[in-house]
């Protein structure tokens, strides 16, 4: 195991797309920012100095940062933010991880460009369960607003309605051909040679939708996500959650020619003004040969098609072999029934709400929209400073209702606004479904947990039903996730063991979502043996 240093400078730096020209913010200026490559099993130190005009949090998502939340990033859930001028070293330690992880801006909406990849290669000596790449690529889907991204937060909580659209999306930073606006080329392009393969580590770094992503008569094949193996999955495509990451195979086993990548939003609702661009880079094969005059388009699913994205997270499976093994918790000792609901509350004075009939939306777990406290839940934890947090955070809703029924009355869409935290006890065996509800509408919804990742071991269409559903439940090979879209007025059940002490946000991570309150709180209690303790924060943690 080594220790790595790392310096990430935040701040503004110029960068031209759409032929307009910009300060976005930015880690050592680079957009995508830097990526850090570790191995299991290492340490790294990320001297995070904020040299930009706000304030700031870097979260690394997907690491479990066993014992030690100080260093996970969320904006008044373990931090108080990084000043302007100030600076945090941040911990970041790798155990079991494995694969592609990703490190993100978490505060306000500034991981729109404070964004890169994190590449977890093997511990030495221990090889890949599938046969080694010749080269590996990040494959970061992101996002360009021609507007600064903190106008577009002001005006969209301002509103109370949905938020505008980016103006394109974009591969490793780049709009593509067809969102070009002039005729200077501004398209990744990724060079192969014939025979062999690519490990693509593919990262969703977009704010508000799912993706699809494909490349032209290639068939991709999915070896891990969220920084955990998976079972070799052969498809035409992908579809991945905002938050999520994967490892995916490319063989470079077609006709030498140049071919499209690309990529576009899925999503089953049509309030929302999705963008219906679709970003591309070209897989370019060297050598001599006549190139088709333009490059071949990929088949990707229609942006509505909800069959081909649950087929394709349904078919993730964990590896669950001799030397990858699977640890499904089997006694459940705390079960939480999680609706999520999309809410409107009315619009406050000297706002404009374009939300319906006037309203401001807003978002809630089991019934409780998130009001970010003043000062950071891990600290009032450690400090027990009252008055930031209630411990009281519901296990089931506060009232059954026909969840998947819209024309609900009023009074079931106003949720309560809160800073609501749940207690678990240490190594307490959890298992949360999640219910997608239609009150205002209901959407596919990402939810992302922090200081542990899950085990996906049901879903369905459906209102949940606790005596049949459980009777499918997957527990032998179910993926090992962070991040799980939870379908549209359907459910999702996960289970995790509350192994890691400390103070954990989890959310759904549509930033849309989040900004409206879609977040809570776990806080896992120390244990009492040797080494189940938090660890104490280190001296340079930021002020409020
Ligand atoms: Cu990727 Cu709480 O986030
Ligand atoms: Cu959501």
């Amino acid at each position: 195991a080594a220790t790595h240093n790392y310096s990430f400078v935040v701040k503004e730096a110029s960068y031209t797309r759409l032929c307009s020209t910009k300060d976005i913010l930015t880690v050592n200026g680079l957009f995508p920012g830097p990526t850090l490559h570790l191995r299991q099993g290492d340490t790294a130190f990320v001297h995070v100095h904020n040299k930009g005009k706000e304030n700031i949090t870097i979260h690394w998502h997907g690491i479990l940062q066993p014992r030690y939340p100080w260093s996970d990033g969320p904006e008044f859930i373990t931090q108080c933010p990084i000043m302007p001028g100030n600076s945090f070293i941040q911990k970041v330690i790798i155990t079991e991880e494995i694969g592609t992880l990703w490190w993100h801006a978490h505060s306000d909406w500034s991981r729109a460009t404070v964004h890169g990849a994190i590449i977890i290669y093997p511990k030495r000596g221990d090889r890949y369960p599938f046969p080694k790449p010749d080269a590996e690529i990040p494959i970061i889907l992101g996002e360009w607003w021609k507007r600064n991204i903190t106008d577009v937060v002001e005006e969209f909580l301002h509103n109370g309605g949905d938020p505008a659209k980016s103006d394109a999306f974009m591969i490793n930073g780049h709009p593509g051909d067809f969102n070009s606006c002039s005729v200077v080329p501004d398209t990744f392009k990724l060079n192969v040679t014939s025979g062999k393969t690519y490990l693509l580590r593919m990262v969703n770094a977009v704010m508000n939708n799912l993706m699809f992503f494909g490349i032209a008569n290639h068939t991709l094949t999915v070896v891990g996500t969220d920084g955990s193996y998976t079972k070799q999955l052969k498809s035409g495509y992908i579809a991945i959650a905002p938050g999520q990451t994967m490892d995916v195979l490319l063989e470079a086993n077609q006709k030498p020619d140049h071919y499209y990548m690309a990529a576009k939003v899925y999503t089953n609702v049509t309030v929302f003004p999705y963008d219906q661009n679709t970003t591309t880079g070209i897989i370019q094969y060297l050598g001599e040969y006549n190139a088709t005059s333009s490059p071949i388009f990929p088949n990707l699913p229609a942006a509505d098609d909800a069959n081909s994205t649950y087929n394709f997270t349904g078919s993730l499976k964990s590896l669950a072999s001799p030397e990858h093994p699977v640890h499904v918790p089997e006694n459940v000792t705390t079960n939480l029934f999680f609706t999520l609901s999309i809410n409107n509350v009315s619009c406050e004075p000297n706002n404009t709400c374009t939300g319906p009939a006037g309203s401001r939306l807003r978002a809630s777990v089991n019934n409780q929209s998130l009001e970010l406290p003043q000062l950071d839940i891990l600290q009032a934890y450690y400090n027990q400073t009252r008055g930031i947090y209630d411990p009281d955070f519901p296990h089931f809703p506060p009232f059954v209702f026909n969840y998947t029924a819209n024309n609900l009355p009023v009074e079931l869409r106003l949720p309560n606004i809160s800073t609501q935290v749940l207690v678990l006890e240490y190594n307490s065996t959890v298992e949360i479904v999640f219910q997608g509800t239609n009150l205002v509408t209901g959407i596919d919804h990402p939810m992302h947990l922090h200081g542990h990742s899950f085990y996906v071991v049901g879903s369905g269409p459906q209102i949940f039903d606790n005596v049949t559903d459980p009777q499918n439940y997957n527990t032998e090979d179910p993926p090992f996730m962070n991040t799980i879209a939870v379908r549209r007025n359907g459910w999702t059940a996960i289970r995790f063991r509350a192994n890691n002490p400390g103070v954990w946000f989890m959310h759904c991570h549509f930033e849309r979502h989040v900004s409206w309150g879609m977040g809570m709180t776990f806080i896992v209690k120390n244990g009492t043996g040797p080494g189940e303790q938090m660890l104490p924060p280190p001296p340079d943690m930021p002020p409020c």
